[in-house]
Formats: structure tokens, sequence, C-alpha cells
């Protein structure tokens, strides 16, 4: 408790009226945390000591700063701690964030000249760090493994941007990526950023059809992929799927010239991959002949780096374009703060690549700072669940980011939840224990919000008790951290993400759009602009204003729900629009509709998301057949291969009720909040059905949901 008191004591000796920063003068001035809440969890004092922030008082003194004065706050940093070619012109920030003043505009350090790889790489060796480890690869089969130092890693870099150079690939020139968690995935970001070429990772989980649709909509120079990979015990032919996805965008007039293909050894030989003669190259017959140093190609702060597609509440993917400069000096700084980076950490996030996470804190953010990396390319259970806690013992791993879904699942495999005293969960978690995790000193979660008894399980049994947990809200648009714990400087409560990072400004406001203070909950959206937000939606602006800034005119609308308690905590209570998040994947309601529809027997089909014990959300399908059709397993087998096939098979139905008709108004329109509570068997929260057309469609939904 000398913890508390310290706090208690710093808090209170915080001037009053800490300027605008009304919901955090509560923190400061309330008496919350004067009284012995156990709602929260301090830091140790030996944690805090040796913190980059290492109390509330130093956190409200930079947060403060970068509010007041934004530009003086980011230029600071920018120019301290990057390389550029030639700095920014007068405006640090130039935006407009208002629909009804004209168009939305967001530039940071426009006319500044500098190149994101040379600042991960180039810079980092310069200063020394050309012989520390880079990157720690884990393969799926433990014992085989491999790494590469700072100045391996350039070189390697080197080879592909001179290889993508010989084909033609030039600044702004798209590059569609779909690959695996090997270290050539880094390397490919690495090097399309340091010829200016705009990366699009397609994560190696989505089907065919969808990787096509993404080629079509960006029309890249050359696709890079691999022949297979290992996920747990199953082998993936990935070429397989991108010739199929290649044949399927040339029918829309998008032919590829070039598909390098990485051989990856250890899932398949080339001699059993399908192979087209001129079109396909072997990453290995071509690349390491290539130079190992390449010029840089020198880009303006506001020239694109990459796209990134996610799902929203249409069936067509959007396109979020992130831009170079800001998005660079927001990645490095969320990440040194939000996970207290140290030059001696060994860092490792389970996220891939293929998502927003990966980008920002697998690939850019960590090496920024010149930090070590491991990359494991398997599935986190296997052989058994202990994999997690092997791999951070194997590289003493001292910052672990993972996501709440791996949480729960682990937990799942060897404990159970209501256990709170160590002892018992060390007798029931073996796979946690049966290795040290001394190493770790960080935690951090991220994807969907973490249920209180995942985090203190993650928290208790995996960090000993004494790793704070970074619980990051954020989102692919906002490109880093936004609402997210600083280790060492807040008392947490588990399941909070706590309060902004520097520069974010998060307002929660009512359905009309008028700000709401103290205690609330509503929608959150966030006033200001910071570096990392992305600019626009590729080739549509329009659907970029229209749904990030209509809805509340003067802010950035997240499309999430969220209350703050009575000490300004922020809890992220999850989407408000039409998208789930199952297993911390974004997915849209509407794109596996038109997936099921497109069934030649589904007539109709309304999806919704549902609690699930593992994934946060699991995805639930009322599904009404053509006339005359029998319900059959068959037939929900084959409506379940459809959108496999069609997205993935992260965004298969967890479950298909056969509906003979759906809840709509008069007006014809679906009345999901009647299907939400049918999904979730919550029968006596209907509501009032008698606006619908035909109220009797519910007693039929009732009826049938066990069938
Ligand atoms: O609903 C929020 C949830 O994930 C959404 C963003 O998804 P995506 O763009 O795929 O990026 C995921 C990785 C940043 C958000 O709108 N979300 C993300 N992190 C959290 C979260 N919900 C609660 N707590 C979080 N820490």
């Amino acid at each position: 408790t000398t913890n508390h008191l310290r706090h208690v004591e710093s808090m209170a000796s915080l001037p009053s009226g800490a300027g605008k920063i009304s919901h955090l003068n509560a923190v400061i001035l309330g008496e919350a945390l004067a009284s012995e809440e156990n709602d929260f969890v301090f830091p140790s004092d030996a944690f805090s000591h040796q913190a980059l922030i290492p109390s509330p008082h130093k956190y409200l003194e930079m947060y403060k700063r970068s509010i007041e004065d934004p530009a003086g706050f980011w230029s600071g940093i920018a120019s301290s701690q990057f390389y550029w070619k030639q700095k920014w012109g007068d405006q640090v920030c130039s935006e407009n964030l208002d629909v009804r003043k004209g168009d939305i505009k967001i530039e940071w350090f426009k006319g500044g000249i500098t190149n994101i790889c040379y600042n991960c790489l180039d810079r980092n060796i310069d200063a020394g760090l050309a012989d520390k480890i880079a990157l720690y690869w884990e393969s799926n089969e433990p014992g085989f493994d491999a790494h590469l130092t700072y100045s391996q890693l350039l070189h390697r870099v080197c080879q592909l941007a001179n290889y993508l150079k010989s084909i033609g690939v030039r600044k702004g020139d798209a590059v569609i990526v779909y690959l695996p968690m090997l270290m050539e995935l880094p390397i490919t970001m690495l090097a399309c950023a340091r010829i200016g070429a705009v990366h699009s990772v397609v994560f190696a989980g989505f089907s065919s059809e969808s990787l096509a649709q993404r080629i079509v909509d960006c029309k890249p120079k050359v696709v890079i992929t691999c022949n297979a990979v290992r996920r747990g015990p199953k082998t993936i032919h990935l070429k397989d799927i991108v010739d199929a996805a290649l044949v399927e965008s040339a029918k829309n007039g998008i032919s590829i010239d070039v598909c390098l293909t990485y051989e990856n050894q250890s899932a398949l030989k080339r001699e059993s991959t399908k192979w087209q003669e001129g079109r396909d190259v072997w990453w290995e017959d071509v690349v390491p002949k290539y130079p190992t140093t390449c010029d840089v190609e020198w880009v303006d702060a506001e020239d694109p780096l990459f796209l990134l597609y996610t799902s929203g509440s249409t069936g067509k993917p959007k396109g979020v374009l992130h831009t170079t400069g800001g998005y660079m000096v927001y990645t490095a700084t969320t990440f040194k703060y939000a996970f207290d980076y140290k030059e001696s950490d060994v860092y490792w996030c389970t996220a891939d690549c293929g998502w927003i996470t990966g980008h920002s804190y697998v690939t850019y953010g960590p090496m920024l700072n010149g930090a070590t990396v491991v990359v494991y390319e398997g599935a986190p259970n296997y052989p058994d669940s202990g994999r997690c806690w092997d791999i951070v013992d194997k590289y003493k791993v001292t910052i672990f980011y993972t996501a709440p879904t791996l949480v729960r699942s682990l937990m799942r495999d060897g404990d159970e939840a209501s256990c709170i005293s160590n002892l018992v969960y060390t007798l029931k978690s073996p796979y946690v224990t049966r290795y040290s995790r001394k190493s770790l000193r960080v935690l951090g979660s991220v994807g969907e919000p973490i249920n209180p008894s995942a985090w203190r399980w993650f928290f208790n049994l995996v960090g000993g008790s004494r790793c704070p947990i970074s619980d990051t809200w954020w989102q692919t648009e906002t490109g880093g951290f936004m609402i997210t714990p600083l280790p060492g400087a807040w008392p947490q409560k588990p399941g909070s993400a706590t309060f902004p990072f520097f520069g974010v400004q998060p307002v929660i406001v009512d359905e009309k759009g008028t700000e709401i203070d103290g205690e609330c909950s509503g929608y959150l959206c966030v006033k200001g602009s910071w570096p990392g937000a992305f600019r626009t939606l590729y080739g549509d602006h329009e659907r970029y204003e229209t749904t990030y800034f209509r809805p509340f005119p003067g802010y950035y609308f997240t499309g999430d729900g969220c209350s703050r308690d009575k000490d300004g905590y922020h809890w992220l209570t999850g989407r408000v629009d039409d998208v789930i998040n199952v297993s911390g994947h974004r997915i849209g309601t509407a794109e596996v509709e038109s997936a099921l529809v497109s069934h030649p027997q589904c007539a109709e089909a309304a999806v919704v998301g549902v609690e699930h014990e593992v994934k946060g959300q699991g995805i639930y399908a009322f599904v009404t057949l053509v006339e005359g059709v029998p319900y059959s397993e068959e037939l929900r087998k084959s409506l379940i291969l459809i959108v496999r096939n069609q997205i993935g098979a992260f965004a298969a139905p967890d479950k298909i009720h056969w509906a003979p008709g759906l809840p709509k108004t008069r007006s014809g329109k679906i009345m999901r909040r009647i299907l939400r509570k049918i999904a979730s068997r919550q029968l006596d929260e209907l509501g009032d059905i008698s606006t619908l057309a035909e109220p009797g469609v519910v007693d039929q939904l009732i009826a049938l949901a066990d069938s």
C-alpha cells in the first residue's frame, strides 16, 4: 500500500483545475483513489521507478502539453528522434475535420522528406545497432528457428528492394503481399517502403475471392506470396489460393505479370508447387542475386506508405490509407511509451502482419525503436497450449502483446477463471507454470475488450502479478494506440483501457452528437487529429467522410461505444455499427450476408454477433431459403462453406438459424435488435414488436431456434 499512498499523494499534490482536461481532473481530485477500492491494480514500486512515465503526474504534464500545443509536442519528437532529409514546411499539421467546413483533410509534417525504412534500419545501424538482433523467427515446428541482426535485415531488405525496382516497381505503385509470418513478410514491407512503393498486405487467411477483390481494387504491379505454410498440424497451400485469385482478377481486367513466390521449404517443396511459367518467379532464385545496398527513395511525409483493407458496414472492404511521416512518428512514440520500451527488451506481438497490429506493432513501431522482435510462424497452441510460454522462455521475451481471445483460449485449456490465488492457478495451469516466464515485464492486449477474469488470469498467472497490462484500444484507421495504460503511470482497472495517449482527445457523445462529460456512456468520437490517423479510403474519399466524419460533425467517429467511470477510466463496450469482432478480427455483417445470399438456395440472410466464450463474439446467421427448399444438414454445411470460400475460414458462421421470414418494419428494414435478442436467447427482452410488418415471424423464429 505504500504505492497506493504514493499515487494518492502525487494526485493530491497536482494543481487543481488542470486545464480543460476535465475527465482527468476527476481522477486527480476525486476521492476514488483514496479509498481502498480493490478494483485498482497498482504497478509495483520497482516497476514505476524505472518506468518512462513513472507517475500520473508526469503523464499529466506531457498530456497537457500535447493537447495545448500539438504542433510543438509532435514536432519536438519528430525532429529529435527521426531522420528527415528535409524538414517540413511552416505548418506541422494542417487539417479540416469538420464536414460542414469543406472536405476532410489531415496532413502532418507536409513538405518533410524522409523514409520510414531508412529510419527503421539505416538510422539505427548508424546509431550502433548493426549487430543487435532485429528479428528472431520461430517456426511452427519446435526446434526450427532463424534470426537476423539489423545489418543483415538491411541487406535482405535492399536485395528485395533492388529486385522490385528491376521489375519496374516505382514510387507510388501498389504491391500486394499475401504471406504468412515468415521473416520475409516484414522484409517485404520494409523493401516496399524503401523504394516508395505502397504495400497492401492481405492476411493469409483470406480466401482467393477476397484476395482477388483487393487486387482488383488496388491494381498492384506484383503479388508476393509463398508456396505454403504450416499452421499447427495443417499445411495450407497459399500459392493455390493466389493462383485462383489471379484467375479471378484477370476476369475483372487486372492481370498480374509477376507473382514472386518464396519457397517455404518446411511446408512444401518447389517440385510440388503448381507453377505458371513466365509469371511465377521463385524468390530464392532471384532476390539473393541483387546487391545488398539500395538507395533510399526519399518521400514526402504525406506520400502513401500502405493500404490495408478492413471491414465496414457495407459489403465492400475499405482500403484504409496511411501516409509516411505522421504514421512513423506516431507508431514509434506509442510503442515506446505504452510498453515502456527499453533497449534491452525482447518484444513479441502475436498478431499477424496481415492486420494493422502487425503493421504498427510487429514491423514499424518496434523497428523504429531499434527493438528485437520475435516473429512466430505458427499456431499458439501447437504442439500444445504451452507453446507461447515456451517461446517466451526461449527468447527471454520481456514484452508480450496479444489478444484477449488467445488469453481466453489458453486459460480454458488449463485453468478455471474463478481461481484468484496464485497457488490455485499454479496447480491448475500446468501449461503455463511448466515454464518460468520470469523474463516478462510488460503484457499487452488488443483487438477487443478484455473481460476482467481473463485480465486477472493474464496478470496473476502469466505475468506473476508483476507485469502491468497495456490494454490498448485503437483501430486500423487510427494507425496506433489511442486509449491505453502507460505501465508504471496509472493504477489499472482490469478491463479498462484507462486514459488517452498523448495528443488524443476522446469524447463521448449522445445520439445527437452532444458531448457528455463525467460518468457517462455513449458513442466514442475523437476531437482533433493525431499524426497516425488515416488520410482517406483508397479511391473513395466520399465514403471516408460519410462513414467517419458525417455521423457526428466536427468529430472522428470510431464506431465504438464507450463509457467513462467516476474516476475517468474508459471502458470500451464494443461496436455500435454492423461490424462484429470475432477473435479480434473485424468482420462486416454485410460481407457475410452477401456471401450467404450468393448461395443459389438462400433467399435472404441477416447476420448478428453473439457473445462467444473464447472468440468474444461469434457469427450468428438467420437464413431464409428459396421457396420450397427444405432445411438440411448438408445445406447448412454448404452455406458455411460458401462464406469460408468467399471471405475466409475465420468468418465462417458459428450458427445457421433457419428463418421462414425475418422481422422487418413496414418499410422493409430488418430489425436486427430483435434478431440479436433471439440469437442470445434473451427472449424476455424482445421489446416492442408491434411495429413489425408481420409480428408472427418472431414466434416462428423462436420455435426454430434450436432446430
Ligand atoms: O471495437 C474496437 C476493437 O477493435 C476495433 C478495431 O478493429 P481493427 O481495426 O481490426 O483493429 C484491431 C486492432 C487495433 C475497435 O473499433 N478494439 C480494438 N482494441 C480494443 C478494442 N475494443 C476494446 N478494447 C481494446 N483494447
